[in-house]
């Protein structure tokens, strides 16, 4: 009899190698363990055994009968593979994306990054690009920052340590290496590199050793803007910033230029933004960015002559703009990737 269970079980082994619909399992199943199944008559034998032979017997049935479960749990499972496989065609693609997967969408901050460059390309800006990590020359000098300011203190910009600094082949063996504290080096990277005239428009990260609050934060972004040409004027830049703040706020928005100071613009102004769109914060002036004509030294440390070529140049905040444009209270929302916050925008 043992012999005989052997046989089966090699029997049933070489058959389930055949079997590959549903039907021929089934027919399969039958032919092992239904009512007349081989496995079935060989356990009906046990009547004519002695009590003596009955476990020993036993043992070996249920064996038997434990290899023949397998083959057939075996066997389900390639049908349902064959099924599926039919199903679903030749032709599938598993590189797909799954139907249900949520689609994602653009970062508020991104959202409203080409939003703003959208109304710049609409004036002749072409995107400009320059490294985070910057040289002090390209952050300050050339930008006519003297190196008394305080921005330049070490308390207040984030420097890199000395074992970096070489591997970014600094300009001069000694020259500090920082993140960038504004864009406004990518001013001075472009007029190194290009021929004017030119418009550019260049959206990025900077950096500043801030205390983190609702309204400061040690990475932020600006978009800087530089029109190099001659004869601009500061019917340009109002021209210019005019249309942004109407592309941005809406047609009733009005713009202000207030005198300020910057190192690098002469004259320099604040401008002020006051639009009846803003909900609380309607009808109130509201600065937004500074801005001014291209100071003369500048366009000398540059390498651009001062009696032929003139400038604008402005500079704003990119998370200011995305807060008033969606009456956002608190910076630390753009970072925390709360999706409750991110979705309302999607
Ligand atoms: N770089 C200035 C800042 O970060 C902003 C700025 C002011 C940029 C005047 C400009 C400009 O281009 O003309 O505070």
């Amino acid at each position: 009899m043992q012999l005989q269970l052997a046989q089966l079980v090699a029997a049933a082994t070489q058959e389930a190698v055949a079997v590959a619909t549903r039907a021929e399992l089934e027919a399969f199943k039958a032919r092992v363990v239904g009512p007349n199944g081989s496995l079935t008559q060989v356990m009906k034998g046990m009547a004519t055994l002695s009590k003596e032979e009955r476990p020993v017997v036993g043992k070996l049935i249920n064996e038997a009968k434990k290899s023949i479960e397998e083959i057939l749990a075996a066997l389900l499972v390639k049908v349902e593979n064959a099924e599926i496989a039919a199903a679903l065609g030749a032709a599938v693609d598993p590189t797909l994306p799954s139907p249900d997967a949520p689609a994602g969408s653009l970062h508020p901050l991104s959202r409203t990054r080409e939003r703003i460059l959208a109304s710049f390309r609409k004036l002749g800006f072409v995107v400009a690009d320059g490294p985070e990590v910057e040289t002090e020359w390209h952050c300050f000098d050339a930008l006519n920052t003297p190196a008394d300011h305080p921005a330049r203190d070490m308390q207040d910009t984030l420097y890199m340590p000395k074992a970096f600094r070489s591997a970014d082949a600094p300009r001069k063996a000694d020259e500090a290496i920082l993140l960038r504290t504004h864009t406004s080096s990518v001013q001075v990277r472009t007029m190194l590199s290009r021929q004017p005239p030119f418009r550019i428009v260049a959206p990025g990260r900077c950096f500043r050793r801030d205390a983190v609050d609702a309204t400061h934060s040690a990475n932020f972004h600006q978009v800087e803007g530089l029109w190099i040409d001659r004869h601009v004027t500061l019917a340009d830049l109002r021209g210019v910033l005019d249309f942004f703040v109407k592309e941005t706020f809406g047609a009733d928005a009005e713009i202000r230029l207030r005198p300020s100071f910057f190192p690098f613009t002469e004259p320099s102004f604040e401008m002020d933004l006051r639009s009846p769109n803003l909900g609380r914060l309607s009808n109130r002036w509201l600065e937004i960015m500074g801005c001014g004509l291209v100071d003369p030294k500048v366009l000398e440390l540059c390498g651009l002559d001062p009696d032929e070529w003139s400038g604008l140049a402005f500079g704003l905040g990119l998370e200011r703009i995305a807060m008033l444009v969606h009456g956002i209270d608190d910076i630390r929302h753009f970072y925390n990737n709360d999706t409750r916050f991110l979705r309302q925008f999607a």
